[in-house]
């Protein structure tokens, strides 16, 4: 049976409210052609402004209402004067919008959004989002270009660090609480921010994981993995959306009706506006879909992308298509409608200004505590093994006096913030070194630094000081990893996926002092840690962890803390499994029971799914993360065994909470200390129409326990979680055998089943 779960007509009530499209059409009916061009025209302030580029200056262009919207003002003094010429010299006064590229805070830097995704706790991403949009809306920036929402299942694509990994239902839940904590209750509110839901569409699906890639995918794939997220955005209310570079089986996303109108305006109902990513509309020349920045501006115009961010195209051509009919007046007065409401409904014409007196920036107390806490929450560990006659090596024990503390991300500020920095200042961040000294000087004991070697680079200068510490020292810490701005984000795709340089040599130097050996690893994708696995026995993947990353991680090393850090992408055994994720499609020749850590050495073996020089498993699987206690699992509970679908949508129609079917466990704190686990639901279903992946996640909760203590966790099973997309791109339930496991990773084997009937 099909539905359509998402049946909501006006999914942000202010951008629908009629009394504010009154005003808007009120306003665009008093507006010249060039003035509505003026509206979908964005460029970043003070850029670009020289005689060659063919535009004025920034203060003649918004005086003459020749731009809408700037990017990168970012203080509030700025903000002011720009404004001022808005509203005081431009015919109409329409007061401008700023955009900033707010991705993991503004002035608080939280963890990267990876990180944010691995601490599966939705409340957490908005509290930060929060911050970030009353800091950001201090300085005058009313619209963040964030959440960054594309499903990443390519390690190798740098941006997998800017988004919440690989599962849509994940991603989906991470999407509404960023937007809510953007948006606030109300995007009127002063210190709220209009979202902008990025990249539309499928942008992390580029092959072979190269930045800006083309992407073919088949329809179902879209609407059953990568618009999930999206959509849950739109559905929060998220008043914009940016399209992506890319281009998705053929068309380039930036004048392709099918998502920006089909899908987001006809199927989703969606009243904010659209935005064109940097230069995309110009780019349409690249892409070889127009020959010149006339028909760019106006395929990208009628495919419905509203505002053109820095092309020009728009700036320069649009006015001319109107006049000679190449674009209908109807089509610029939907995009201008489209961008007042945004601005309408964030109060900027009434409250144009930003208060320039208010208290400088400081990273207070109750700022750090949410970013700390951030941080602890999204760090995960990934081994922590005994080693012969030893406890475990984590939490450090008391008993240690002397650490040595290596690698070069071990001292470093700005490392700690990771890419997309805000307006974050690095002297903001604590690093792991400051932190640990501290610690260490407060027990009477020592730390004995030492760099070891560069980011990258090929010199061993460094190795030898390194080594003395670590054979003085009863631990070593190993600080290693990627840089986050030039190695993960926009550009920065990799086809190696190990650590850089000789990073790895210096593991295995000190490695080979015999001393105990913890490694922190800061990356924004998985790396391939298949020799670290084998000759460390502690890994903790800290990713970017913001300002707070000294203070967290020491934390967690020392067990004050307790890691309950999740991984939102599988860490792959070789670069050549990429994309490698967990909702895979089965195939007719599943390598189930057959053992893939040799070569196949007959037919059995080898006919069989597989690759024949490394298993088919990740090293590290999605939704994995140790803890300094354990927790045991009951067995899964249903309280059905068959429903008929008609059943099932009668009571549950679109709504979880409502759902017949519940599934539940109860978790036990089997281990010694508090800890908290994140319980993780996955569904496969079996007898449809259309294949289904071999597992998916379908719903998660943390839950904090105490030694001892246990926790029965109930989990609604309902149309969202149960429909998915059939061969005719419609979301449906259909009968199947359903699969449900539940446990504290991926690879949970606890299992029980039901069945949707006819
Ligand atoms: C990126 C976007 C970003 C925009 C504005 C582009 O290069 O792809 O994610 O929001 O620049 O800075």
């Amino acid at each position: 049976m099909s539905q359509n779960i998402f049946d909501n007509s006006a999914p942000n009530a202010q951008l629908a409210d009629p009394a504010l499209n009154r005003k808007v059409d009120a306003l665009v009916a008093r507006m010249t052609i060039e003035e509505k061009v003026g509206q979908l025209v964005q460029f970043s302030a003070g850029e670009a402004t020289g005689p060659s580029s063919g535009r004025q200056s920034d203060d003649a262009m918004i005086a003459a209402g020749q731009v809408g919207a700037f990017l990168n003002v970012a203080n509030a003094k700025e903000a002011n004067v720009l404004q001022h010429i808005a509203v005081e010299k431009s015919r109409l006064h329409i007061p401008l919008m700023f955009g900033f590229d707010v991705i993991h805070g503004y002035k608080t830097i939280f963890p990267v959004p990876l990180g944010m995704a691995a601490t599966f706790d939705p409340n957490l991403v908005e509290a930060s989002a929060r911050m970030a949009a009353t800091e950001a809306s201090a300085d005058g920036i009313r619209w963040v270009f964030s959440p960054m929402v594309d499903i990443a299942r390519d390690a190798r694509w740098g941006r997998i660090v800017e988004g919440s990994g690989e599962s849509p239902y994940l991603g989906a839940a991470m999407a509404r609480a960023y937007v809510r904590g953007y948006q606030g209750t109300s995007l009127s509110n002063p210190d709220s921010v209009a979202a902008c839901v990025k990249h539309f569409a499928a942008y992390g699906a580029a092959i072979a994981g190269r930045d800006y890639n083309a992407i073919d995918m088949s329809d179902l794939t879209l609407r059953q993995v990568y618009l999930p997220p999206y959509h849950a955005a739109i559905e929060a209310g998220a008043a914009t959306v940016m399209s992506s570079f890319n281009s998705l089986n053929s068309v380039p996303a930036t004048a392709d009706a099918y998502t920006l109108t089909q899908i987001l305006r006809k199927e989703w109902h969606f009243d904010g506006f659209v935005v064109s990513d940097w230069g995309a509309i110009g780019e349409l020349m690249a892409h070889g879909v127009a020959l010149d920045s006339a028909v760019a501006a106006q395929k990208a115009v009628l495919a419905g992308l509203d505002m053109d961010m820095e092309s020009g195209a728009y700036h320069s051509r649009l006015g001319n298509l109107v006049q000679s009919n190449a674009v209908p007046p109807a089509a610029l007065d939907e995009a201008v409608r489209r961008v007042l409401r945004v601005k309408f409904a964030l109060g900027l014409f009434d409250h144009p200004y930003v208060n320039e007196a208010a208290a400088a920036y400081t990273a207070t107390p109750e700022k750090r505590a949410l970013a700390r806490n951030a941080a602890e929450e999204s760090i995960v560990l990934l081994q922590n093994r005994a080693q012969e006659g030893q406890p475990r090596l984590l939490p450090i024990s008391p008993r240690v006096k002397t650490i040595a503390l290596i690698g070069p991300m071990a001292d470093s500020q700005s490392e700690m913030l990771g890419s997309w920095t805000g307006n974050g200042n690095p002297a903001d961040a604590i690093t792991l070194r400051t932190a640990l000294e501290q610690r260490m000087q407060g027990a009477g004991g020592h730390v004995l630094y030492a760099e070891g070697t560069k980011i990258l680079t090929s010199s061993t200068e460094g190795f030898e000081s390194a080594k003395q510490a670590a054979q003085q020292a009863d631990i070593t810490i190993l600080a290693l990893g990627e840089d986050g701005p030039t190695m993960t984000g926009e550009a920065a795709s990799r086809a190696h996926l190990d650590l850089p340089g000789n990073q790895e040599q210096l593991l295995d130097t000190i490695a080979a002092t015999g001393k105990p050996v913890v490694l922190v690893l800061f990356s924004g994708r998985p790396l391939v840690l298949d020799w670290a696995a084998a000759h460390v026995p502690a890994i903790l993947e800290a990713w970017y962890p913001g300002i707070e990353a000294g203070p967290a991680l020491v934390d967690l090393l020392f067990g004050d803390a307790n890691p309950s850090g999740k991984l939102p992408v599988s860490f792959p055994r070789a670069v050549g499994q990429e994309p490698l994720y967990l909702s895979q499609l089965p195939t007719g020749r599943p390598a189930d029971g057959v053992d893939l850590t040799h070569p196949p050495t007959n037919g059995e073996e080898k006919y069989v799914s597989r690759y024949i020089d490394v298993p088919n498993s990740p090293l590290y699987p999605f939704g994995y993360g140790l803890s300094y206690t354990q927790f045991s699992y009951s067995p899964v509970k249903l309280n059905v065994s068959s429903m008929a679908v008609d059943q099932l949508m009668s009571a549950s129609g679109i709504g979880t909470q409502n759902s017949p079917i519940v599934a539940s466990v109860t978790v036990r704190n089997t281990g010694t200390v508090a800890g908290t686990e994140v319980a993780q639901l996955y569904l496969r279903i079996r007898g449809a129409s259309v294949e289904e992946p071999v597992r998916m996640l379908e719903g998660f909760q943390r839950v904090t326990l105490q030694p001892g203590e246990s926790k029965q966790l109930r989990f609604p099973l309902g149309f969202q979680e149960l429909s998915f997309i059939n061969a005719k791109s419609q979301r449906v339930v259909e009968p199947a055998e359903y699969t449900v496991f539940i446990g504290g990773d991926s690879t949970t084997t606890d299992s029980a089943k039901f069945t949707v009937m006819p």
